[in-house]
């Protein structure tokens, strides 16, 4: 790719939906960086897909401090991006990362304490290379810091100017509904929460959703696809090399299931009676809820960005195809 210069037709076509009860509105499509923006990955592919991404109108970007590998250096991937072909539309980006995991030895390297939480905010700036992020979020809540002491560092750290936003990542609901009364005490409402949800996992649909929809806090769902599982990566039967399946990390063959697999043909099947990949069904499927913001995909590579940027001209879903969905998933849930 030569010098970048971004599709001037980029607002065309992504709709932007308000976070809960903020001013801030995301794309119905955001990106995140967890896999393929570390070293040991091919800096051009992933250069190619976050220009992809930005030409679709794709404005939201997620990362966080432990992405790579190694940890640090998919921020490190993503400045060199800032510095460069990004440089000039800074200010059309809602960056975002986190702290929360392992970032370095001793006891303020993890978790969520105010020493840890600020400490790693300021190292994830100098690897971006930036002032400020536009949302920070502690990765995971942590059952030994006081949940005061955790809200209270975020509180700081958009008051110190280093984040614009807060969101909250893996918090059950009554522990979500708690962190919320405290932040909207200390004037910094959180804006957003980043839970794993997908047709293989809907833990959030009976009680996270509806605190959501009554603290007026958006929500953008990470693996939404199920990390590769409900699209067309597995279907053939066999794990390609280049999947992520393949790395053997994050997600193991093992996880491919027969029954999981069956399930998945079967949801394909449905997903082209409608006209569409079943990646593109996934993604709609989840940004049905009205609460739902986002969905935070990952990418291997630009094709697949361009195909889950199509979800969002999906047709609706009929009453029959979403029970049809429930039968074919409810026993896939995890106990
Ligand atoms: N807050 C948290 O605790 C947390 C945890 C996990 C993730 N996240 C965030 O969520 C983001 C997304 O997570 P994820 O990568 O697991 O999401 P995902 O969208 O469920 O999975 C992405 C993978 O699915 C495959 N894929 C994507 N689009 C495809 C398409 N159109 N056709 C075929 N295959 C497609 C690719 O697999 P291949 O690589 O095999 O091609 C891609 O790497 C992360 O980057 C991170 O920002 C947050």
């Amino acid at each position: 790719m030569e010098n970048y210069l971004a599709n001037s037709l980029r607002y065309s076509g992504m709709p932007y939906r308000r976070s809960g009860r903020s001013g801030l509105r995301l794309p119905a499509i955001s990106l995140g960086l967890w896999h393929n923006f570390g070293n040991i990955d091919r800096f051009e592919t992933g250069r190619e897909i976050v220009c992809a991404a930005f030409d679709h109108g794709i404005t939201h970007f997620d990362l966080a401090n432990n992405y790579g590998p190694p940890p640090g250096s998919a921020e490190e991937c993503f400045g060199r991006l800032l510095r460069g072909d990004l440089a000039p539309y800074r200010d059309e980006l809602i960056i975002s990362t986190k702290a929360g995991y392992t970032m370095w030895p001793g006891p303020y390297g993890d978790w969520g304490s105010r020493k840890y939480l600020v400490a790693s905010l300021d190292q994830s700036l100098k690897r971006l290379g930036l002032d400020y992020v536009d949302i920070f979020y502690p990765h995971r809540p942590d059952p030994e810091t006081p949940l005061e002491e955790t809200m209270a560092a975020l509180a700081h750290i958009v008051a110190s100017g280093r984040a614009l936003y807060v969101g909250l990542s893996n918090y059950p609901a009554p522990l979500l509904r708690r962190a919320a009364q405290l932040l909207r005490e200390l004037g910094t409402p959180c804006v957003i929460h980043q839970p794993r949800y997908s047709m293989l996992d809907r833990w959030i649909e009976p009680a996270l959703l509806p605190a959501l929809a009554d603290e007026g806090i958006g929500c953008i769902a990470f693996s939404p696809l199920a990390q590769g599982i409900l699209t067309d990566r597995y279907l053939g039967g066999s794990i390609p090399g280049d999947s992520r399946a393949a790395r053997q990390a994050f997600l193991r063959p093992e996880q491919i299931t027969p029954e999981r697999l069956d399930a998945v043909r079967q949801l394909n099947d449905i997903a082209q009676s409608r006209g569409q990949t079943l990646a593109q069904m996934a993604l709609a499927w989840v940004l049905r809820h009205e609460t739902m913001t986002s969905v935070l995909i990952g990418a291997s590579r630009p094709a697949q960005v361009i195909d889950a940027v199509a979800a969002t001209r999906s047709p609706p879903f009929e009453p029959e195809i979403l029970n049809r969905i429930d039968q074919l998933v409810g026993p896939l849930q995890p106990q």
